[in-house]
């Protein structure tokens, strides 16, 4: 089989490539390890940029993100019992929504099957080849997947791995022409679902001597909440009552103001943390976007967001490809996407820096966290820069 564009991973860098390449009438073919069930209830990220939300109206997939998702101005820092809140609209004239990953990929999914253009699920890529050379008629790629017990071969002009940090396209770089950039943190974050109502409008990052703690929704009925935990924490060795005293305790308010409510959790994981980037983001006809490429830290609400710019990019470049016969903006996307993905690195591990207490912390750490978050609360220009960082910035002419 041939196709111009071979996209390895059915993520959401994945599809939303597939959906915007469609737009420029540019064929591709999406593969994806996993079933079409697992792909739509892996719970991960939950704040939408703005930029994120203008590409999923452009492609027709915003009617249930329009009706479900729930605009947010701004979000409060719990700051060791002192509430700080951050206004972003009145701050930079501009929210973020939220609305759940999980409810994004379904869209694309559906659209995607609804168009009949090819999305195969169960579809494990085992090697990306031929990726060297030039593009053009010079060459093509390969793709080797497996699918219902057999292997097959999907030639391309073109490969986007768009498979994830553990993914096998990256693979297919060799090792002298690339760079990475690495750092594992000390602590992970354990996850829940919970039937309970939201117990603060915004959402809550809060930093406390017991380490740090996220508030979030899911909906006006449903709380997603994270906790601060050692590495290799066993979400199983964590009862829901210790939970919710664990995030009461983090979460609390000195003057007493801020109660948490509580419900049946659903869910529980746990996610380690850790900073990434891949330099540069192109070798010849293989072309990275996503966590194949990088990872942050969720601290920042960035991963998510930098995918869909990379890939925002990368169809623009190809599309300017296909109609001049041009390869400048396909030659500039790593150079491009790594402004923005450096910037979202620094973001989050300031965030990350912030907010969480290492288990190693010692006292000159913790002076340090606590005035940077008296910093926050003091400078209005500060929590501007906090605030454009959050809702995403433009970065020459991209959102
Ligand atoms: P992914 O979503 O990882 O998609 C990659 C896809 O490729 C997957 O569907 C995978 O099955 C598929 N794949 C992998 N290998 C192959 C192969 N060999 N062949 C075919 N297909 C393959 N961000 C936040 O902002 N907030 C959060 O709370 C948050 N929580 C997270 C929790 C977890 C456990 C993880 C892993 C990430 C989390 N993130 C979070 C980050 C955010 O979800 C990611 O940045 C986002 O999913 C990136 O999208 P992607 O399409 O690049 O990669
Ligand atoms: C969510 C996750 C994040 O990492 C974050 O910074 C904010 C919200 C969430 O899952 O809702």
């Amino acid at each position: 089989d041939r196709t111009a564009v071979a996209i390895v991973g059915g993520g959401p860098a994945g599809l939303l490539l597939s959906h915007l390449l469609v737009r420029q009438g540019i064929d591709s073919v999406v593969l994806e390890s996993r079933s079409r069930e697992r792909v739509e209830s892996r719970q991960r990220a939950g704040i939408l940029e703005h930029g994120t939300v203008d590409v999923l109206h452009e492609i027709g997939a915003d009617a249930r993100m329009n009706a479900q998702g729930m605009p947010h101005d701004g979000f409060a820092f719990h700051a060791h019992g002192e509430e700080i809140r951050v206004d972003m609209a009145a701050l930079t004239g501009r929210g973020v929504m939220i609305w759940a990953q999980t409810e994004v990929v379904r869209d694309l999914i559906a659209l995607r099957l609804e168009q009949g253009d090819p999305l195969l699920f169960d579809a494990e890529v085992l090697a990306v080849e031929k990726v060297d050379g030039p593009l053009g008629h010079d060459g093509e790629a390969v793709v080797r997947y497996a699918y219902e017990g057999v292997e097959h071969e999907l030639r391309a002009d073109v490969v986007v791995g768009c498979d994830g940090f553990h993914g096998v396209a990256r693979r297919a770089i060799p090792a002298e022409a690339v760079r990475t950039f690495e750092r594992v943190y000390p602590f992970s974050w354990l996850g829940i679902l919970a039937d309970a109502p939201p117990s603060s409008e915004e959402l809550v990052y809060a930093r406390h001597d017991r380490g740090f703690a996220l508030l979030s929704m899911r909906s006006p009925s449903i709380t997603r909440a994270y906790l601060q935990v050692p590495n290799d924490t066993d979400p199983s060795s964590w009862s829901h009552e210790a939970i919710w005293d664990e995030l009461t305790a983090r979460t609390g308010l000195a003057d007493g103001s801020f109660t948490l409510g509580r419900g049946p959790i659903t869910d529980v994981s746990v996610t380690p943390m850790r900073s990434f980037v891949a330099e540069p983001m192109r070798s010849g006809r293989l072309f990275l976007a996503g966590d194949a490429a990088h990872i942050v830290p969720p601290t920042g609400a960035k991963g998510l967001n930098l995918a869909v710019a990379d890939v925002r990019v990368l169809a623009g470049a190809l599309a300017s490809w296909r109609s001049t016969g041009s390869q400048e903006l396909l030659d500039a996307y790593s150079d491009t996407a790594l402004r923005r993905v450096w910037r979202a690195e620094h973001f989050s591990w300031t965030m990350t820096t912030m907010l969480h207490r290492p288990p190693d912390a010692d006292p000159f750490d913790d002076r340090l966290a606590r005035s940077h978050l008296q910093l926050v609360a003091s400078s209005e220009a500060y929590r501007t820069a906090i605030a454009e960082n959050y809702r995403g910035l433009d970065l020459d002419g991209l959102r």
